[in-house]
């Protein structure tokens, strides 16, 4: 029987997280065993401060994930450079040949948490640009313009307009993520770019709108950047996820923040899900009458783009009768982080299926 069929149990290729941070120290050691506990591989956002520029950063930012695994989890970091406009493009193409460097990330200056090393004018990493088209290693981007004149929640779209377009147009060999789209415009761009564009979908965004955030009080624990649009915007990435499109991928953006930077007068963006990503996107699929979608979002797009192999693990998913009991915080060097809160029980569960 098919998975899209009425099932509650049916198997599939280990996922992997195309976008998490990670972060760094206690953190580090506090979210990893979420990640590696689930996925078989995950995109490490470099925004750490200092940021991830160099091949030698990444390199021994790796070593630190390394050593703060837990004995027997197998998990691989896929490691990325954040994207300056002195990034040297000889230090990129060494990292990639070297089979470190798997991806870079651009973030425009200011847009988000820790992106003041971010690029401001964009013509300057051009020649990076083109020498990544050369190496063919993807460039994923932080899609949302910073100008203090536009609307928050106009940002993704304007950014396709005046930054991506461009680029696209200009580097045509370029594969391009389109990190943790928000919009319906967002989603639109990507299926009508052609091959080498992508985007990543978080959890989150496939189950929360703006209203979450500020209907009955303000919710921090929400608030992330891209930040949740209006319902519309949600529904068009449902349907992406759930459509099977070969371009559309799983990427969590996990961004553990301690519970006091986020329960604040100024609360950093940011939401923790990697613990219960898993269990909320079964919930989301069989929602959409997709089960069996789901392992081509989590599992099986990310690697085709990216041009690695599918994970040869198995999970078998099954749905229990009674909902899940999970926690709803860790503690990370002696604060709380909070977990995402689906807002729904979780009835879906899974297990290593391997033969
Ligand atoms: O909400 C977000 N949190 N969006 C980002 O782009 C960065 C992330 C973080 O690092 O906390
Ligand atoms: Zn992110």
């Amino acid at each position: 029987m098919s998975p899209a069929e009425k099932t509650t149990d049916f198997i599939v290729r280990r996922p992997d997280d195309w976008h998490l941070h990670l972060r760094d120290g206690e953190m580090l050691k506090a979210v990893l065993p979420h990640s590696s506990a689930h996925f078989g591989r995950a995109i490490i956002m470099p925004n750490l401060v200092p940021p991830v520029v160099t091949v030698a950063n990444a390199k021994a930012y790796r070593a630190r994930i390394l050593a703060a695994m837990p004995a027997g989890h197998s998990f691989e970091p896929l490691m990325t450079l954040y994207l300056t406009e002195s990034t040297d493009p000889a230090d990129v193409k060494a990292g990639v040949k070297s089979g470190l460097i798997k991806a870079l990330k651009l973030y425009p200056a200011g847009a988000t948490t820790n992106s003041d090393s971010g690029v401001r004018n964009i013509e300057a990493i051009y020649p990076v640009l083109e020498k990544m088209a050369e190496v063919d290693v993807p460039l994923l981007v932080h899609g949302e313009v910073t100008d203090a004149d536009i609307d928050i929640f106009d940002r993704e779209a304007v950014f396709i307009e005046r930054v991506l377009s461009p680029i696209r147009e200009r580097f045509a060999d370029l594969r391009i993520v389109m990190e943790h789209v928000t919009t319906e415009d967002g989603v639109d761009f990507v299926k009508g770019a052609g091959a080498r564009t992508a985007a990543t979908i978080t959890t989150h965004h496939l189950i929360i709108n703006r209203n979450a955030i500020l209907v009955g009080g303000i919710k921090p624990h929400y608030y992330c950047l891209p930040v949740a649009k209006r319902e519309k915007h949600r529904l068009a990435l449902r349907a992406a996820a759930t459509s099977g499109h070969a371009r559309f991928f799983l990427g969590t953006d996990s961004a553990p923040h301690a519970k006091s930077a986020k329960e604040c007068a100024c609360g950093c963006a940011g939401v923790f899900n990697a613990a219960n990503t898993v269990n909320c996107l079964a919930h989301v699929f069989e929602q959409e009458g997709a089960l069996d979608k789901l392992e081509a979002f989590m599992s099986l797009n990310g690697p085709a783009f990216y041009g690695l192999p599918a994970n040869e693990e198995r999970i078998r998913l099954f749905k229990g009768d009674a909902p899940l009991v999970l926690d709803d915080k860790i503690t990370a060097g002696g604060d709380d982080v909070v977990i995402f809160d689906p807002g729904f029980p979780l009835f879906w569960r899974y297990e290593t299926a391997n033969a």
